[in-house]
């Protein structure tokens, strides 16, 4: 065949040739301008092609082998912009990274560890505002004007305000369910709340607290008692032991604070317990007649108990933290420590 017509067959080859890839560009380059590509050969057809035509045959040559470096460059140029799925040598159909999943966050554990115990037994959540007046935190539950709790210095109150407060306590809760419920209530409401106080490793100005209130006819301190020993056996084991120390709460008549059996094995244990192996967890009582009568609640028929706990210290207890201030950075690092906590 003429030699012309196989250039002219080459040049269309060429100009077809599919490139979408990285690789099979590099065929391309090793097939047409390779050491040992196919046009370098034709080269040595000269002394057969007929002098007239030698100069023509020249010209359709170096034509072929530009329009093959030319072609070369477009694409190379073009699969250069930029990474894209072909010549990335990422693949795509490999397997996803595992997503980092987050967790709960160790004052929410302990929140629902303790909800759920009281669950059990019939108490039902209940929550309420964050910023309160002071009738609900203060007056209803029967805390006097000249109380500590209600200096200034001790409780934020909301700017320019002598009336709106940060709530001190879930106790105001309390107030809430009983000024529009009647009895019987069985609830347990779980918060923040927030006191004026510096911060250091055993306090903060904002916590938490459950708090559980129950009022039917003819409710008892025994009930409570047996209630709460209960919550501190499903809380610390089997065998826990508690005790009640008779205490003073303005809204509780009579009013206890509830010490767990510690143990004084180590030197923590010394600490944390003051030296005695007993570490106080709760504060309890009867609900005062004078709390139920400013609920519009009629004493002479109904009678009930109220208990409230911090959160923080149960979770600091259970997982042996040392510092309270640990639950508000939202370090990763002290996080992860509890994904595989429920
Ligand atoms: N409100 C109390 C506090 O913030 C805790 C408390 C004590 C709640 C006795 C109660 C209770 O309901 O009966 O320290």
């Amino acid at each position: 065949m003429d030699i012309f017509a196989n250039i002219a067959i080459l040049k269309e080859e060429i100009a077809q040739y599919s490139i979408q890839t990285a690789d099979e560009l590099e065929q391309f380059r090793i097939k047409y301008l390779g050491s040992k590509n196919i046009i370098k050969p034709l080269f040595n057809e000269m002394r057969n092609v007929p002098n007239e035509r030698k100069k023509e045959f020249g010209q359709v040559l170096n034509d072929l082998k530009t329009s093959a470096e030319e072609k070369f460059s477009t694409i190379q140029e073009s699969l250069s912009d930029g990474p894209n799925v072909e010549n990335s040598g990422i693949d795509l159909t490999a397997p996803g990274f595992p997503y980092p999943l987050g967790s709960r966050h160790p004052i929410s554990l302990a929140m629902n560890r303790i909800i759920n115990i009281f669950a059990r037994v019939g108490f039902v959540i209940a929550e309420d505002r964050e910023i309160e007046d002071d009738w609900h935190n203060f007056s209803a539950l029967n805390t006097p004007d000249d109380h500590p709790a209600r200096d200034m210095q001790d409780t934020f109150y909301l700017q320019n305000s002598t009336e709106m407060l940060l709530r001190t306590h879930t106790s105001s809760v309390q107030t809430r369910i009983m000024t529009t419920t009647q009895p019987p209530i069985r609830i347990i409401a779980p918060g923040r709340v927030y006191r004026n106080e510096t911060i250091s490793s055993r306090s903060h100005c904002q916590f938490h607290q459950v708090e559980g209130l129950y009022i039917d006819k003819k409710v008892s301190f025994a009930d409570m008692k047996q209630t709460l020993m209960f919550f501190a056996r499903e809380m610390y084991g089997p065998d826990t032991k508690i005790r009640l120390r008779p205490s003073y709460f303005p809204f509780t008549e009579p009013s206890a604070e509830m010490d767990v059996y510690w143990g004084l094995k180590d030197e923590t244990d010394y600490r944390i317990t003051k030296g005695t192996g007993w570490l106080e967890v709760l504060g309890c009582g009867m609900v005062d007649p004078a709390v139920l009568e400013n609920c519009n609640i009629d004493p002479a028929q109904y009678s009930g108990y109220a208990f409230g706990m911090g959160i923080e210290r149960q979770a600091m207890l259970l997982h042996r933290i040392g510092d309270i201030r640990n639950f508000f950075e939202n370090d990763t690092r002290f996080l992860k420590q509890f994904t595989s906590v429920h």
